[in-house]
């Protein structure tokens, strides 16, 4: 299939068979949330002129995609992040394959990535997001699917600190979660600056969804 203008990623109609796919093999929440992390960025893109639309959806629809290798026994964030890089690179999706790690990395460290904190990685991942971290660099669509992924939960948009709090409950804290939720909030207040605006303002539902109304 066509890909996204040489924008190494999958055409909407791609990616929406992907994530079907992959839905088939690990069905989840993970799906919805990925689909309300592809409407938030497409939203925020159509406020900001340097970013294309249609590829801040897919990017948003396919953060995830390391997921489709979950069964039977669930799986980690490393596991999720190298799953979902090695396989968009596989299909020739580098941007896509660089934003399945960098989007769980708002702080630009491995020290984002809990079980390198934990050090329950291998040691052959660890070397590889060392070196992945060392050569990085982000660009908008990077902080833009980081902040998408932290504003939507799997029925919809919410306040970002309810889903920074929804994850700590699932993944347990560490002493670099609060680096992590002021980069994620710094992340919100860059693009408020390039748009305008309140993030919140362009979601919606948001606020019924936030507040079980
Ligand atoms: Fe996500």
């Amino acid at each position: 299939m066509k890909k996204c203008n040489k924008q190494g990623v999958p055409t909407i109609d791609e990616a929406r068979l992907l994530l079907k796919e992959a839905e088939d093999l690990f069905p989840g929440p993970w799906v919805q949330h990925s689909l309300w992390t592809a409407q938030a960025a497409k939203l925020i893109a159509e406020n900001y002129e340097e970013l294309n639309p249609d590829v801040a959806y897919v990017l948003g629809m396919l953060h995830d995609i390391g997921r489709r290798n979950g069964l039977p026994n669930g799986i980690t964030t490393i596991g999720h992040l190298l799953g979902g890089y090695n396989y968009s690179k596989k299909l020739g999706y580098d941007l896509l394959a660089k934003i399945c790690i960098t989007h769980s990395c708002p702080s630009k460290s491995i020290n984002d990535i809990e079980e390198v904190v934990n050090k329950t990685c291998s040691h052959e991942d660890y070397k590889f997001v060392e070196d992945f971290f060392n050569k990085l660099e982000y660009t908008d669509y990077d902080k833009l699917i980081q902040l998408c992924d932290a504003l939507a939960l799997p029925d919809g948009f919410t306040l970002i600190e309810k889903r920074l709090i929804d994850v700590a409950l699932r993944h347990g804290v560490n002493e670099y979660n609060v680096p992590k939720w002021k980069a994620f909030i710094e992340l919100k207040n860059y693009f408020e600056k390039k748009i305008g605006k309140s993030v919140y303002s362009i979601l919606p539902g948001v606020i019924e969804n936030t507040f079980e109304l």
